[in-house]
């Protein structure tokens, strides 16, 4: 059985072919599929992320990149997966692009990365608006070989179901933005970032991990399920980890915090809220 349209919990118009879905939204990766140009583009584009992340990007997710078949062209998922099963029992697939939630938290909990197999065009190496196959390979993957992030994760599409029952996917997707995302860790006394969102992106980056505009917050997954955040500008606030150990620690609170935080008025992007434990760029311990 194909999928003829995309469902309407996804938005009007997005590039991916949907017709050529399996109904749980996967397609096939054909490697003879990308032109020299996509490869090109996929080159361009690592290179110049790879050497911004150098100093910027936490350890676990460089060690990660290290160990995959990324440096010389689009990677191929079966490879990248052989990979990945050795490492936390991970697997990629390929889909059109963004799916319906459902589908999303069944193929996390199943330990399965869905990763959109097109690339953008070359006048888009700086900004595209959904997500491309750089975005979600080279931000996503890398951390999928870290154990106690790809525990959480699988343990994030656990609770989608969960949180679908309870009104609460809102306050749900809040914590895979700030946390998946975008999220930051400190390290060496520094903050560094192990988000796809910031990864995938130089200027988010920099701004992530340089600047003294956004606000850095100790995570607390209480604040992080009430916190809005803009989907089409720089975040103007990140949490900080200093252990991967803390993602999945607080999954155990998630139920009861996931009906809290439906029922509590969400913070706006950005804004200060009571209890919040900021953290200075470096040297403060
Ligand atoms: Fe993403």
């Amino acid at each position: 059985m194909l999928v003829t349209t995309p469902p309407p919990a996804l938005p009007e118009g997005l590039r991916g072919d949907y017709a050529a879905a399996r109904p749980d939204f996967t397609v096939v990766q054909n490697m003879a599929d990308y032109s020299d140009a996509d490869h090109a583009t996929w080159r361009a584009l690592y290179g110049r992320q790879a050497e911004c992340l150098r100093e910027r990007a936490a350890a676990a997710y460089l060690a990660g990149l290290e160990r995959l078949p990324f440096r010389d062209g689009v990677p191929d998922f079966a490879a990248s997966s052989a990979v990945l099963r050795r490492a936390t029992g991970w697997t990629l697939v390929a889909v059109p692009g963004l799916i319906p939630d459902d589908a999303f938290f069944d193929h996390l909990a199943q330990r399965r990365f869905p990763v959109t197999h097109w690339i953008r065009k070359p006048e888009e190496l700086d900004y595209i608006v959904e997500p491309d196959i750089f975005h979600d390979a080279f931000g996503h993957v890398p951390m999928l070989a870290q154990p106690d992030f790809a525990e959480f994760l699988a343990a994030y599409g656990r609770m989608g179901a969960h949180a679908k029952r309870l009104g609460a996917l809102k306050p749900l997707a809040r914590l895979y933005w700030h946390m998946v995302e975008f999220g930051l860790l400190r390290e060496d006394g520094r903050v560094r970032a192990y988000g796809a969102g910031i990864l995938s992106s130089a200027t988010e980056t920099l701004h992530a991990t340089e600047s003294d505009k956004p606000r850095r917050l100790r995570f607390d997954p209480w604040r992080v399920l009430r916190s809005e955040y803009f989907i089409d500008d720089l975040q103007p606030t990140y949490f900080v980890i200093e252990d991967f150990s803390e993602l999945y620690a607080a999954v155990d609170r998630l139920p009861a915090l996931l009906e809290a935080a439906r029922d509590a008025a969400p913070i706006p992007p950005g804004a200060a809220a009571e209890g919040d434990q900021p953290y200075r760029l470096t040297g403060e311990e």
